[in-house]
């Protein structure tokens, strides 16, 4: 029989096991938030949306016995041994204050506590499901070697460049400034995943050399005839759909929207994202204040990408709830954590300020175990879309 090749590891000083233990406290409810002039889920038998706000870790020992295999995509965007301590002037006195922290006495420390939260993280997806860590130059290839011991190398989808533009090009003495973030995705099987295109619009007056006008004055794009068969050549040429080169060769025509002014060019995107600015660029209705805040396209592009309505979505490390609203707006169900108390406010506004807030519980994670009499939470995770359809 052949033996399989141990998976290549990363060691470090005190790694930690990857069993945290088995009995978590159950977290405390603090309360649900409804717009009431909505039809809530809970009128359509959906158990709702949860916000947890503790360490993550509490909330994914929690959330491996109620939702094991049933989340469909786990963002996270972690602290990244910056050293630096987050602070914010969204409180009422407008005094600075800390939001988080991001200091480790040493890269041990913090892969440690990264570790075993990555591992629960993919007990909880979704045979189809993605897991997308956002990461920086400087932490990418640890990451990376973490998911590929803990999922196998195959695992990789890909390895997205969000190049932000002009924020933190500043020059160091030997390097090209540092301008994007990593974003690597991983699946343990085949992913749902949608194309995403951006559509370029193109003057008239100016039309690059690829885009022809036909005699009806529609323009159009060509592509070689690749593997069609004479039978289906013969079927787009009654569609008008053949084009012939000035040497006669066959190409395919593919026509494209147009305006009085513009013609508009689907171009499909790539892993290279240079469209979408940070935050400083981004408008300032869209700015929570909350530190290390990422823009909502850049979520909205990556759950088009990677899930579908109706799915859940999970984001342990949500900072300020960007993933959430991202989702919210997308009609998927999500789940959200976060340690700090500032992040915890900023997404709880953020979300009940959306149009059609659906209803969603807020619990508190206890790291000491629940009295008896606490009352135990409902699920937080919906059953399957299948399961609500029979209802
Ligand atoms: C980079 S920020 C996330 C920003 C977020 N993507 C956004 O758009 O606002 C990282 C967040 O992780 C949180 N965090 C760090 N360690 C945590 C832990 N063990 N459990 C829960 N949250 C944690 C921090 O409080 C911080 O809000």
């Amino acid at each position: 029989m052949p033996t399989k090749t141990p998976p290549i590891t990363l060691l470090w000083p005190n790694k930690p096991s990857l069993l945290p233990p088995n009995d978590p406290p159950a977290p405390q409810r603090l309360g649900t938030f409804a717009v009431p002039s909505e039809p809530s889920d809970a009128a359509l038998h959906v158990p709702p949306n949860a916000l947890y706000h503790g360490d993550n870790l509490l909330a994914l020992q929690h959330l491996r016995c109620s939702c094991a295999q049933k989340i469909d995509l786990i963002y996270l965007d972690p602290p990244f041994a910056t050293g630096r301590i987050f602070r914010t002037r969204q409180t009422p006195s407008n005094a600075p204050t800390t939001a988080y922290r991001d200091t480790w006495s040493d890269k041990a420390q913090f892969l440690s506590m990264l570790y075993p939260r990555i591992y629960c993280m993919t007990e909880l997806l979704s045979p189809k499901g993605v897991l997308i860590i956002h990461t920086d130059t400087r932490f990418s290839s640890y990451v990376a070697t973490l998911l590929f011991e803990i999922m196998g190398e195959e695992s990789l989808q890909n390895e997205i460049i969000w190049s932000y533009g002009g924020r933190g090009a500043k020059a160091h003495a030997g390097q090209f400034p540092r301008n994007h973030d990593t974003l690597l995705v991983f699946s343990k099987g085949t992913p749902t995943y949608h194309r995403q295109d951006r559509i370029l619009r193109h003057p008239k007056t100016q039309l690059p050399k690829h885009i022809l006008i036909d005699e009806l004055g529609r323009p159009f794009k060509t592509s070689p005839r690749g593997d069609y068969t004479d039978q289906s050549i013969d079927r787009l040429a009654l569609e008008g759909r053949i084009y012939y080169t000035r040497n006669r060769q066959i190409r395919i025509k593919y026509f494209l929207e147009h305006d009085k002014h513009h013609v508009l060019e689907p171009k499909q995107i790539g892993d290279v994202w240079d469209d979408i600015p940070d935050m400083m660029h981004c408008p300032r209705t869209e700015r929570s204040g909350y530190p290390t805040q990422k823009p909502l396209a850049l979520l909205e592009r990556l759950l088009r990408a990677w899930s579908n309505e109706g799915d859940t979505i999970a984001d342990l490390f949500c900072g300020s709830g960007t993933t959430l609203l991202a989702a919210q707006r997308l009609k998927r169900r999500w789940i959200g954590a976060d340690q700090s108390d500032i992040a915890i406010q900023t997404t709880q506004h953020r979300l009940l300020q959306t149009p059609n807030c659906p209803t969603f519980h807020l619990y508190r994670l206890n790291e000491a175990a629940p009295s008896p009499e606490q009352p135990s939470p409902d699920p937080p995770v919906p059953p399957p879309t299948s399961a609500r359809r029979k209802r």
